[in-house]
């Protein structure tokens, strides 16, 4: 397997690999009328530890897709350890294997960025009841800076294109998104928080070049701190 951050994030086996972490997830949730009827898909949902919060907190129909094969293998085996009825189906956010408008929240943490994003939105938009909510933790670009300098960044993520809050908001209202609400992430570490402790869950085996894979990708934030943002967008489809 090739030594990509996501094949990395899926061999380490990391749980809540988005800005915010597992906390930021809770907040998110917590403000959002969830209730047992409610139809909850999450897409790019990794080893599925927000699926799983979501399933014990809310008792409520949660569907998980994923295109990553380690990342639904280690999603799967979480759900049935904990015995929760969550429909993982491994595919692809671009083409989502639902019908229209099935889903009252759609959540995506950390996700599109690494999709060509002027599929998976509309795909998204499609498969949302009218008045659905799409909840997304997204990367954005603070600054523009020449193409040559965001390059190593857009390599290790292997990201086509990274797009500013004004590019991601054109993209959500020329799909029908509307009621937008922007939110900019601000990072806090509270070492107290146990929801802050990092999840892994190797694989057999895992090859120790993951390990460098994470220190890279701890070295890019840190370099790019001022050219990269995270916001939260919800908006109703
Ligand atoms: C940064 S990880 C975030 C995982 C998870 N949401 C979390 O917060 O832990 C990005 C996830 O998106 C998944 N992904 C990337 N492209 C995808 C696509 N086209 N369709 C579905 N999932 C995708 C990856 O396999 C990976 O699990």
């Amino acid at each position: 397997m090739d030594y990509t951050y996501l094949n990395c994030l899926a061999e380490l086996g990391v749980g809540g690999a988005h800005p915010g972490g597992h906390p930021l997830t809770k907040n998110l949730l917590d403000a959002e009328a969830i209730r047992e009827e409610t139809k909850v898909l999450e897409v790019g949902c990794g080893t599925g530890r927000t699926s799983a919060f979501i399933s014990k907190c809310y008792g409520c129909q949660i569907t998980a897709i994923d295109i990553h094969e380690i990342m639904v293998k280690k999603a799967k085996k979480r759900f049935l350890e904990e015995k929760l009825p969550i429909n993982l189906v491994r595919g692809n956010v671009e083409k989502l294997p639902f019908e229209a408008s099935m889903f009252d929240v759609v959540l995506s943490e950390s996700v599109i960025s690494f999709t060509n994003a002027s599929l998976a939105i509309p795909e998204i938009k499609r498969v949302l009841k009218s008045e659905g909510i799409l909840l997304g933790i997204e990367m954005v670009l603070e600054q523009k800076i020449p193409e040559e300098d965001l390059q190593p960044m857009k390599d290790f993520y292997e990201l086509s294109k990274i797009r500013t809050v004004e590019e991601w908001d054109s993209l959500l209202v020329e799909n029908g998104f509307y009621d937008r609400e922007i939110t900019t992430v601000i990072p806090s570490f509270d070492p107290s928080d146990p929801d802050n402790a990092p999840e892994f869950q190797l694989s057999d085996n895992t090859d120790v070049m993951y390990f460098d894979i994470l220190k890279e990708h701890e070295k890019l934030t840190k370099m790019y701190q001022d050219v990269l943002g995270y916001r939260i967008f919800r908006c109703k489809g």
